[in-house]
């Protein structure tokens, strides 16, 4: 990562790749996104992608490939059983994390199926510094609980902490001791925890995770599939880690941990997943559930094409030119919005920008679900589509009771080496103008309600007709688009 300085004094993130390959956008009048967001049931997950201009719902398999992953992907050996792929994607595993063994699922939620079952229980709990949902959902189906543990700073929108994906040690401990060690399934760490803002934990704090799951007797495991964001944030805010390169940092995490796994439509970036451990004893109570689920051991459910561009992607992802570009380009986003007085999550974290929906539309009660307004709010102002990351994308408790989040964001994602900055500032541009008309924002109900992970196709309807008071408003302000 080159640290330059700008003559003019003008301070933006810099592009280490050029575009070779290009997909052409469409920018949809703001009348047709309008129509566009009504037959999506007002959930952006629910459009079409023609009709999104820039596409920020998800990091997760949409990000940029390099001409090394391409040109792997042609060389992808095609067998059921033993493929040379899989010997060059568990050796490149081995290389960079040190474990012995790597197992394939065809995506990160395939490796929490199975990790919940084999190692939760009913009445069993999992500590971790925050839950996922799909996470969750897993370990709720098998009958156990999730403890979040956080430090308290996790849950503050605004902060200078550097790592507020950090475990409170003694609130982990705490939660062993009333539960008992033997109802613990697991310890769970997310890298670049996604719904508190992309936030990393520090190596001091996950070294101290360790030291505390020893004296229990417990099993450390890592969601590893934001890791590529939480190494950049090691290597340049933790100041013990300064001299380290990535390779070494990611490999003093992963010793530290006794099994990591990830999403290879993150890490890795291409579509898949897998686990990796050294323990003959798990790596067995794993292996049971890849034919039953994903498929054989060699592949897990991934395209062999896949699985080249993944082993290419680990290597990529040790380059810090490669891991700068996300976090980056979500400060300067993060940055820009705040002069501009919008809330946003800081310090800014990896992923995408994170815009508090709890503060921009401080009129909505969180029962009306803010961060999803917003979502469509955005979309109908710019063609942009972000996701919700607040109380829509949380369960309701078995007894029907829905629980408010802890934070109610809408997520921005920037996929790695996607946009141009110069697209940044257009959602910059179009979200000052949404924050100085948010009142014309209104809430949302559910009128379709899906039992488990309802914000993936749930319908709802706005509580007033503000979506066409807010298009009429746009056109009058900035025309049709
Ligand atoms: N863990 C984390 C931290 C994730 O962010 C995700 C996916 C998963 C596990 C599940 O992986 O999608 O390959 O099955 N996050 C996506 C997102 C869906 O948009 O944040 P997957």
């Amino acid at each position: 990562m080159v640290n330059l300085k700008f003559y003019t004094g003008e301070q933006f993130p810099l592009e280490m790749h050029k575009v070779r390959i290009v997909q052409k956008l469409n920018l949809i009048p703001v009348t047709e996104r309008l129509r566009a967001v009504q037959a999506a049931g007002t959930n952006t997950f629910l459009l079409k992608n023609e009709d999104v201009y820039l596409d920020m719902l998800t990091d997760s398999g949409v990000n940029a490939m390099s001409d090394r992953q391409l040109a792997a992907m042609m060389e992808a050996d095609d067998s059921y059983a033993g493929s040379q792929t899989f010997s060059k994607l568990e050796a490149k595993c081995t290389e960079l994390f040190g474990t012995n063994y790597f197992i394939p699922a065809h995506q990160g939620r395939a490796c929490e199926n199975i990790l919940a079952q084999v190692f939760v229980t009913p009445g069993s709990i999992v500590p971790m510094n925050y839950h996922f949902t799909t996470t969750k959902a897993h370990i709720v189906l098998n009958g156990g609980t999730v403890v979040e543990t956080p430090i308290e700073e996790a849950y503050k929108v605004t902060s200078t902490h550097p790592f507020k994906g950090n475990m409170d040690l003694e609130k982990l401990e705490q939660v062993v001791q009333e539960h008992g060690p033997d109802k613990v399934a697991f310890v769970r760490m997310e890298a670049g925890t996604n719904l508190i803002g992309g936030q990393p934990f520090s190596l001091e704090n996950l070294t101290q995770v360790r030291a505390l799951c020893d004296r229990y007797g417990l099993v450390l495991v890592l969601d590893a599939s934001l890791l590529a964001d939480n190494l950049y944030f090691i290597k340049t805010r933790e100041e013990s880690c300064r001299d380290l390169s990535i390779r070494e940092i990611t490999r003093r995490i992963s010793d530290l941990c006794d099994i990591l796994y990830f999403s290879g439509r993150k890490l890795g970036c291409a579509r898949g997943g897998g686990l990796m451990t050294n323990n003959d004893k798990f790596y067995n109570q794993i292996r049971e559930f890849i034919p039953l689920y994903e498929g054989f051991l060699t592949y897990g459910g991934m395209s062999v094409r896949e699985m080249e561009a993944i082993t290419v992607g680990l290597e990529e992802t040790m380059d810090l030119d490669m891991i700068s570009h996300g976090p980056q380009f979500i400060a300067y986003m993060a940055e820009e919005l705040q002069k501009r007085g919008v809330p946003v999550v800081t310090p800014p974290g990896g992923l995408g920008c994170h815009i508090d929906a709890m503060q921009f539309l401080d009129h909505i009660p969180q029962s009306q679900y803010p961060a999803g307004a917003l979502a469509a709010a955005l979309y109908i102002a710019s063609g942009v589509r972000g996701m919700e990351r607040g109380t829509m994308s949380e369960q309701r408790e078995p007894d029907g009771t829905e629980p408010l989040a802890d934070m109610e964001l809408l997520r921005l994602a920037l996929p790695r080496r996607v946009f141009t900055l110069s697209q940044v500032k257009y959602t910059v541009d179009r979200l000052t103008w949404l924050y100085e008309n948010r009142r014309l924002i209104g809430g949302l109900k559910f009128v379709e309600e899906p039992e488990t992970l309802r914000f993936f196709f749930g319908r709802l309807a706005p509580l007033s007709d503000w979506p066409e008071q807010l298009a009429a408003k746009f056109k009058a302000d900035l025309g049709d688009y």
